[in-house]
């Protein structure tokens, strides 16, 4: 095998994420070998892609489906096992939710590469994955769009950012009134106008705590002030995200809304290749606007830069008691508007605790998983 051909786990592989990724993959089939996959419960799509692939090593989380992926003759780890396995070079990490965390340390602690799209991740332990991922040499990607367009403006710069300005699609309620909010139900909140993802953080988007989960991505993976970070409701989805230095200039990462170049930019970092996604064309792009985010609207949006802003434990709380909140939405057990108030309950009962261990973020996560579900 070349010298710059990747071996890649992908956990995650079955979600949306962990789905482009492979095509990303099947793209550029001389520079990839898949050496390990890694699934929740769509044990039908695995082993799909295990046929496909012909992974070594694979994870799933339902334990009813092991056997199944056994006879594919494939050796079943934990998710934290194929992460940090030595026949693996680059971990793609696209596990929605806490589920991402321990295979994230994981992949630290055994110095691989990580491209990591769970930016729950961030929000609930920032500060001690960046510790662990700087005491270990270890490189964390992102594959989130407006995370990866800060990170492209930035390559190459050594001047001092003066503002990281992320941009927001705004969500299809953009437009709806209170009255009207009230009255969303899963199936129109799962009907993105831009980008087809996962369930969870289809909602998250629409509630806009998706844009406060980014604040706090962004602020730990650069190192830049809460305060620096700017929110923009940019509706067509074309600027990613801008950096403004000192000296008052802006650089933009403008594409079509296409999760696979982020994936590949990460997959080939640094270098970039010709592909055959949509690019950009001026002539259908009548106009590119932008206003600020309404807050009162979308408290979620309020609820996460507190949060962020405060530190400690509050993001995770914020992270824990979305994911059970989103989860009761889907299930139709609670409404739309009642996912910013179990967050904002859950937040305003916890005592943080500063500069918080491992040990602190799981206590807090637990207890507002178990607080939100009441
Ligand atoms: N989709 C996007 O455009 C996008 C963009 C930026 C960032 N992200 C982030 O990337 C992550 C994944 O998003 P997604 O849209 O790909 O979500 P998704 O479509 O819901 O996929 C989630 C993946 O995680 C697996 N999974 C869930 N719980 C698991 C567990 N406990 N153990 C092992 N695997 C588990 C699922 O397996 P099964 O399906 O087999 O159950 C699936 O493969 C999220 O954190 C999201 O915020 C997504």
């Amino acid at each position: 095998m070349g010298n710059n051909v990747k071996r890649l786990a992908i956990l995650g592989s079955t979600g949306s994420i962990g789905q482009q990724t492979l095509d990303v993959v099947r793209s550029f089939p001389d520079r990839f070998q898949v050496v390990g996959l890694g699934g929740g419960r769509n044990d039908a799509l695995l082993a799909r892609q295990i046929e496909e692939f012909q992974p070594k090593l694979v994870s799933i989380e339902a334990a009813s489906s092991r056997e199944r992926l056994r006879s594919l003759k494939c050796e079943i780890l934990s998710p934290e096992e194929l992460a940090a396995h030595p026949n693996v070079d680059l971990v793609v990490i696209a596990i929605s939710g806490k589920a991402g965390l321990s295979p994230t340390l994981a992949a630290i602690r055994a110095q691989k590469s990580i491209a990591l799209a769970t930016k729950e991740v961030l929000v609930m332990a920032g500060g001690i994955i960046t510790a662990e991922a700087k005491r270990h040499g270890t490189q964390i990607m992102p594959i989130d769009s407006e995370p990866s367009a800060i990170w492209q403006c930035l390559h190459g710069e050594e001047q001092r950012i003066a503002r990281l300005i992320l941009t927001a699609s705004g969500g299809p309620f953009r437009h709806l009134s209170p009255d009207e909010l009230k009255e969303v139900v899963p199936q129109q909140a799962l009907a993105h106008p831009t980008w087809m993802m996962g369930p969870k953080v289809t909602v998250d988007s629409a509630t806009l705590m998706n844009k406060g989960f980014e604040a706090i991505e962004l602020s730990w993976l650069f190192d830049v002030p809460f305060e620096n970070i700017e929110i923009v409701i940019h509706p067509q989805s074309i600027i990613h995200s801008m950096v403004e230095f000192v000296d008052g200039a802006i650089k933009a990462q403008l594409s079509m809304p296409d999760m696979r170049l982020p994936i590949q930019y990460a997959l080939f970092y640094p270098e970039r290749l010709p592909n055959k996604l949509p690019h950009l064309d001026f002539s259908n792009i009548s106009a590119l606007t932008f206003e600020p985010p309404d807050l009162e609207k979308f408290p979620c949006l309020k609820l996460a830069l507190e949060a962020g802003r405060k530190k400690g434990t509050y993001p995770a709380v914020l992270s824990a008691a979305d994911e059970v909140a989103v989860a009761l939405f889907l299930k139709e057990r609670i409404g739309f508007l009642d996912i910013p108030k179990l967050v904002a309950e859950a937040l305003e009962e916890h005592q943080s605790t500063p500069h918080p261990s491992l040990e602190n973020v799981l206590t807090a996560d637990d207890w507002a998983r178990e607080r939100t579900r009441g």
